[in-house]
């Protein structure tokens, strides 16, 4: 059940962001849309990230021996990807942030909630990265929660930024 609901969200939240992208938020200019499409790009990897909680989630609480093994094999073979989706989402994401603040910072106003909430993402993203860093070097009970914790804040903040419109 909470299985479906899991990935009924995340269909859900792929089609929203999709369709506010390209339908509702028109682009002025060629360097404008590259730099969208790298983010878009960028926040399908940060999403298999996140979701990487709700599998070892499912994986905890399912009672299902079948769902637990072949969970947990897609699992392993999900977080050798991990670091490498975590290290391109930020390189575009990067770059996206640069575009935006030398094509749209002047037009907009570099104090525009759009551009701040962007800024605060990728501060986020930088202490997730680390704290991903600290988890994988040497896993403890606050390096597990600090990674969780900034992850999760990143994906909210960054949620926010997206559907933010100009
Ligand atoms: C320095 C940091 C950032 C700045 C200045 C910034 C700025 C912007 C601006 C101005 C737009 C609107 C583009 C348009 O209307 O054509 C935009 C869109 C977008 N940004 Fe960022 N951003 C930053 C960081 C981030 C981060 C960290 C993420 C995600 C992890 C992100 C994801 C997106 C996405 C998915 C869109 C497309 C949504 C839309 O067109 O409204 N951005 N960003
Ligand atoms: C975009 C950035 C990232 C996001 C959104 C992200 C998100 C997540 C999430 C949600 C989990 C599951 C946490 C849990 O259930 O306790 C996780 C686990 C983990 N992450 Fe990240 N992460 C990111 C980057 C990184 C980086 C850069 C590293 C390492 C250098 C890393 C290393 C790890 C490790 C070692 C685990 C534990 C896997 C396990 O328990 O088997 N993460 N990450």
């Amino acid at each position: 059940m909470v299985y479906y609901i899991w990935l009924a969200v995340n269909g859900l939240l792929l089609i929203f962001s999709l369709l506010f992208i390209w339908v509702f938020r028109p682009y002025d200019s060629t360097t404008v849309l590259a730099g969208k499409l790298l983010a878009q790009l960028a926040i399908l990897l940060f999403f298999i990230n996140v979701n990487m909680y709700f599998i070892f989630l499912v994986i905890r609480k399912s009672k299902v021996r079948r769902v637990k093994v072949t969970l947990s094999k897609r699992a392993r073979t999900m977080m050798k990807a991990h670091i490498s989706l975590a290290l391109a989402g930020a390189s575009m994401i990067l770059l996206h942030g640069i575009v935006m603040i030398w094509k749209l910072g002047a037009t907009i106003g570099f104090i525009h909630p759009k551009m701040v909430t962007g800024y605060g993402s990728i501060g986020l993203l930088a202490i997730t990265l680390f704290a991903g860093f600290l988890r994988h070097r040497k896993a403890s009970r606050f390096r597990r929660k600090f990674h969780l914790i900034t992850a999760m804040l990143f994906a909210c903040l960054f949620l926010i930024h997206l559907f933010w419109s100009i």
